[in-house]
């Protein structure tokens, strides 16, 4: 998982990894190798969000795995999931992944750096974004920026909070993985400045972290 970077650059997280893995969330079968990110507690906590919430247009930012816009396409209150990343690996494996679970007819996947190639406004968002503080030194590369989140581990997320607006429906829903390393009260803060109401809706604890999911609508 990833956090656990944060105590140990060369640790789990890379190894999970390296490895080829093969896993199964609900009814959603997902195979995945480096350097895609491998579903882990923060992914499965979000998915069960996405189970509950998901309807109409849905955008999956960084989309990994795939397991986001999958759990998403499955429902029949879907209509159609954009599944984003700018892991080109990351792209082919979500959409191999979707064509496994019979869902690839209602994803499109677009390479992206958060909203760059984006357009259009969706029902609901779903983010689960790098979040790890790291030391400068460390590189960033396709594996990395999986959970890469700079200094403060706000680097992809607070450029994220400043756009996304743009891209949700009136009446829609942000769903946002959020954890204790990086400052959440800082997100709820710019999302409660920027007229959202925020409430969690699941939470997960480890021994280095607590990590949940916020959910976000204008107020
Ligand atoms: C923590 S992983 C989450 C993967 C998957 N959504 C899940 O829940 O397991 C973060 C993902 O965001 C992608 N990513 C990182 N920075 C990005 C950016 N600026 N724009 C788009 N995707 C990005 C990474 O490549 C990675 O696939």
């Amino acid at each position: 998982m990833k956090p656990t970077q944060k105590f140990n650059p060369l640790g789990k997280a890379r190894q999970l990894q390296n490895a080829f893995t093969e896993l199964t969330f609900k009814d959603v079968h997902l195979s995945v190798s480096s350097p895609v990110y491998c579903p882990a507690e923060d992914s499965f906590l979000l998915a069960k969000a996405v189970g509950q919430f998901a309807v109409g247009s849905v955008l999956d930012l960084g989309t990994g795995s795939g397991i986001q816009a999958i759990v998403a396409a499955k429902k029949s209150e879907v209509d159609h999931v954009t599944a984003v990343d700018l892991n080109k690996a990351a792209l082919s494996t979500a959409q191999e992944n979707a064509k496994a679970n019979h869902v690839e007819k209602k994803i499109v996947f677009v390479q992206s750096n958060l909203f760059e190639n984006i357009t259009g406004k969706f029902d609901v968002i779903v983010f689960n974004p790098p979040y790890v503080p790291v030391e400068a030194h460390e590189k960033l590369d396709d594996e990395s920026m999986a959970w890469h989140g700079g200094a403060t581990g706000r680097t992809v997320l607070d450029p994220f909070l400043s756009t996304f607006s743009n891209y949700l429906q009136p009446n829609g829903a942000l769903l946002l993985l959020q954890s204790s390393l990086n400052n959440s009260e800082q997100t709820i803060a710019e999302l409660k400045k920027q007229g959202f109401t925020t409430e969690v809706h699941s939470t997960d604890s480890f021994f280095f972290e607590k990590i949940f999911v916020l959910v976000a609508k204008r107020a």
